[in-house]
């Protein structure tokens, strides 16, 4: 049986702090924390640059109606979208 290498991906949440989902995901079954900021006491989830704060925040309400935290998440889209949100923030004037 030939496994589907995409089940096997545990996708980067976190790239300042390399946080992954399952990291994430298991902190959250664990902890149980009454809001998303308290992921940060993950590995410093979300205290970085601040690109996956919205990430976190959708996974901690994921978590918290009961659902899967981030089970549609994929590396390589994160990580596009992690450069697209880095060069737009670089072009602002400040
Ligand atoms: S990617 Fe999480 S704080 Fe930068």
């Amino acid at each position: 049986m030939t496994e589907d290498p995409a089940s096997c991906e545990d996708p980067t949440v976190c790239f300042c702090y390399r946080v992954s989902r399952a990291k994430v995901a298991a902190f959250l079954r664990k902890q149980n924390p009454t809001v998303a900021s308290q992921l940060s006491e993950c590995d410093s989830a979300g205290t970085g640059c601040g690109w996956c704060r919205r990430l976190l925040e959708d996974m901690h309400t994921t978590h918290q109606a009961g659902g899967d935290p981030g089970k549609d998440l994929k590396q390589d889209a994160n990580e596009a979208a992690r450069r697209t949100w880095q060069s737009e923030r670089r072009s602002k004037p400040s």
